[in-house]
């Protein structure tokens, strides 16, 4: 082969499970693939390559892997009954957590390796061809991935298309919050330097992002270093990304409550590109649990946060994440995080109930809640913020709402979009108007969902309406 000829394209399927940030890993491992000749398919059956980039939060996700794996050892014998290979790879938080376990359970697998180590997959694919057995790589490496990863190709997207990009700024986590296998899968926590974060949201622009969801475990702990050595906050990058031509939204996820500062308070105040919706958890209402839980942060704490920030910001949608039935936790706790809800009025909620992760200290607390109390206690909670997340949805009706346009309708001549809010919302439209943003009238609310006319065909039915009469 000489320099100028590309390797012979092989096909490359990446299942994604978990957070954003794996979504955005996913798009990182085919960019560290392309040079190899990997193309990303949409199907597993006939791939040379199939990672399964994998979540450990709770014991559901993380028994998943196990199940689609026995799948995909089928297409594996298939292919090689046909004289050809498929490489199979696990990759993520549980590939980090239970790498052994693994290479235990389905010796068939040819690569694990954690989410530190995909900028050595190169590496590893030439060491898989060579080796007999599976290739571990759990370590957490000096060097950090971002130093070696190639410019972003494909920008990792919510929707369909580049109109909504996702950018890790941040990684990793060292809060220990008890019950939280995070800090134990993604190592310690670690910021990207301003400049690159900045060098790549200006790609992203300049290849049609119109919003920016910047990523982290922890992401307002970003702590960036600047050219001139000094360390820059979340509100001081916010506002320097705002100043990028072209980007019209930009947001953050997740936060960690105690680590918002007035300078990030300010922005929301001062940035019109930021979003006015802010996904805080706060994961209980009981100031007993969330000790237990050793979030820093009490349930006065997070009301008075909330309050400063609608100070700044006063149509501030927020979302949280829940977890009931935490060891110790009694009607009585519930019964707070129940209250903590309706009063700071979230509009959009996950909630779980706590699962027990082995090696985090919670897993071995005394009172571990009995299944079925934490089944009603979940399914309580989930009414109270259905019927919030409707109520909002419903108040929406009326309203001129700026809708950024990221993926096709379910029907045809129908595109559908995320409000400023993040609520989706549908609307009859031309195709010509996709990864672009415009104004929509809302004229339905529905339960996790709104329907719109553009304001634009509003007013052309207004004129003939005149027009008529
Ligand atoms: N860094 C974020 C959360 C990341 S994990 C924060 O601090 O809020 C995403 C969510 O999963 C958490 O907010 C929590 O609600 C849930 N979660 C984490 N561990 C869990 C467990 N052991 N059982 C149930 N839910 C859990
Ligand atoms: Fe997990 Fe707590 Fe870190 Fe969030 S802050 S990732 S819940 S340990
Ligand atoms: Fe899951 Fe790892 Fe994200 S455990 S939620 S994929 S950080």
């Amino acid at each position: 082969m000489n320099g100028n000829e590309r390797p012979l394209a092989k096909k490359l399927y990446i299942r994604t499970f978990g957070c954003q940030m794996n979504v955005y890993d996913s798009a990182r491992m085919a960019d560290v693939l392309a040079p190899l000749g990997y193309v990303p398919v949409d199907q597993p059956d006939d791939a040379d390559m199939v990672i399964l980039n994998t979540c450990h939060i709770r014991e559901k996700a993380a028994e998943k892997v196990f199940s689609d794996l026995g799948r995909l050892r089928a297409f594996k014998q298939r292919k090689a009954s046909e004289g050809g290979t498929m490489v199979l790879a696990v990759a993520g938080c549980v590939a980090q957590a239970e790498g052994a376990e693994i290479v235990r359970r389905a010796p068939y697998v040819d690569m694990v390796f954690g989410p530190q180590a995909y900028h050595r997959l190169p590496e590893m694919v030439a060491r898989a061809a060579r080796a007999g057995g599976a290739v571990l790589d759990t370590d957490f490496p000096e060097e950090s991935k971002f130093d070696h990863m190639v410019a972003p190709e494909r920008p990792a997207t919510p929707g369909a298309d580049a109109s909504s990009a996702f950018l890790t700024i941040q990684e990793g986590c060292d809060k220990f919050c008890t019950y939280c296998v995070v800090p134990y899968t993604r190592g310690a926590e670690y910021s990207r330097p301003v400049a690159d974060v900045l060098a790549e949201a200006r790609r992203l622009c300049a290849r049609g992002a119109r919003e920016i969801t910047l990523l982290g475990q922890n992401v307002n702990c970003y702590h960036g270093r600047a050219v001139d050595g000094r360390e820059w906050g979340l509100g001081r990058l916010v506002r320097e990304l705002a100043e990028i031509e072209g980007l019209s939204r930009i947001r953050y996820t997740t936060s960690y409550p105690a680590d918002v500062d007035d300078d990030l308070i300010a922005a929301h105040r001062d940035v019109p590109q930021l979003m006015p919706y802010l996904h805080l958890p706060v994961q209980s209402g009981s100031d007993r649990i969330l000790k237990a839980m050793n979030r820093r942060h009490g349930a006065d704490a997070y009301r008075a946060l909330v309050e400063k920030l609608r100070a700044a910001r006063p149509d501030l949608a927020l979302s949280s994440d829940f977890i009931v039935g935490f060891p110790g936790e009694s009607d009585r706790d519930f019964e707070d995080t129940y209250r903590l809800v309706e009063e700071i009025g979230f509009v959009q909620a996950y909630s779980f109930k706590y699962s027990p992760r082995p090696g985090t200290p919670a897993a071995d607390m005394a009172m571990q809640v009995e299944e079925p109390v934490k089944g009603a206690r979940l399914t309580r909670l989930q009414d109270l913020l259905n019927a919030q997340q409707r109520r909002f949805n419903a108040d929406c009706v009326g309203r001129r709402m700026d809708i950024l346009f990221d993926r096709l309708g379910k029907r045809a001549g129908q595109l559908a979009g995320r409000s400023p809010y993040m609520q989706p919302v549908i609307v009859d439209a031309s195709k010509s108007l996709l990864g672009g943003v415009a104004a929509v009238r809302i004229t339905d609310g529905h339960a996790n969902s709104l329907g719109g006319l553009l304001v634009e065909d509003e007013d052309r039915d207004g004129v003939r309406k005149k027009v008529c009469a």
